[in-house]
């Protein structure tokens, strides 16, 4: 594997594009159906026809943009240094399966950031997620050099705590009207997964990360 540099800190804050190709391009091995690019405004039309595809899908888990504004708006959020957008697509049709953001990234003593993600339904239940969100989680902790990521997940939805439970995430407690989501204040199930969990690739520690 190529070895990160400091020049490579610099690409992380402002071009999440170079980065996760550069993840990629140390990844060509065959072995997985997926792969991941960031979300762009090119995608803006096959986005929204998936996102209209998976209303039954989504509801009432996950409210993603239904129009071009909201896209646009969508967009400009993840334009930001903290937050990454990304699109899990199939290798063999370049279809958009899925999606799964990076949100609220915090370096220093933290170095974590929380996972939002959602399968689109022409293709759900494929085991497309499973593998996107196994690359998510290596370019987290290899590319970005995050410690840590979380998930917040409903009691009642299954489908989302097998997935998560499948990629390795520990189950570390419960947090009582922790979102707002469809409506209303939820309970939710914390979920996280830290690097010394999986067998990564060594990489030197993010800058932000004091000595001691
Ligand atoms: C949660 C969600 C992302 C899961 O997506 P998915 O497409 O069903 O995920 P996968 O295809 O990877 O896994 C689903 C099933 O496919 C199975 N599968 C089928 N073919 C497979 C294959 N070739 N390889 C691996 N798994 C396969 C998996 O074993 C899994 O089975 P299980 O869930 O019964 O245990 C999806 O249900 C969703 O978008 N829900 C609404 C949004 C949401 O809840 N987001 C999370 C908020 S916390």
């Amino acid at each position: 594997m190529r070895s990160v540099t400091e020049n490579d800190e610099a690409q992380v804050a402002g071009q999440a594009d170079s980065t996760i190709e550069a993840f990629l391009a140390d990844r060509q091995d065959g072995s997985s159906r997926v792969t991941l690019r960031p979300l762009t405004s090119r995608d803006q039309s096959e986005f929204l026809e998936l996102v209209d595809a998976s209303i039954d899908l989504h509801h009432p888990w996950m409210s993603l943009p239904s129009t071009p504004e909201a896209f646009q708006a969508y967009l400009t959020r993840y334009e930001q240094p903290n937050e990454e957008a990304l699109l899990i697509c199939v290798r063999s049709t370049g279809a958009i399966a899925g999606m799964v953001n990076i949100n609220n990234i915090i370096r220093g003593r933290f170095q974590c950031g929380s996972v939002g993600y959602a399968a689109f339904a022409p293709t759900a239940g494929q085991g497309y997620m499973t593998e996107g969100l196994e690359l998510v989680v290596r370019h987290a902790f290899e590319r970005l050099r995050l410690h840590r990521l979380e998930a917040q997940i409903q009691p009642d939805n299954q489908a989302s705590l097998r997935l998560i439970r499948r990629v390795g995430f520990r189950h570390e407690g419960y947090s009582p009207e922790l979102l707002f989501i469809d409506g209303a204040w939820r309970d939710h199930e914390r979920w996280a997964i830290t690097s010394s969990m999986i067998d990564i690739a060594p990489t030197d520690p993010h800058p932000t990360l004091p000595e001691r």
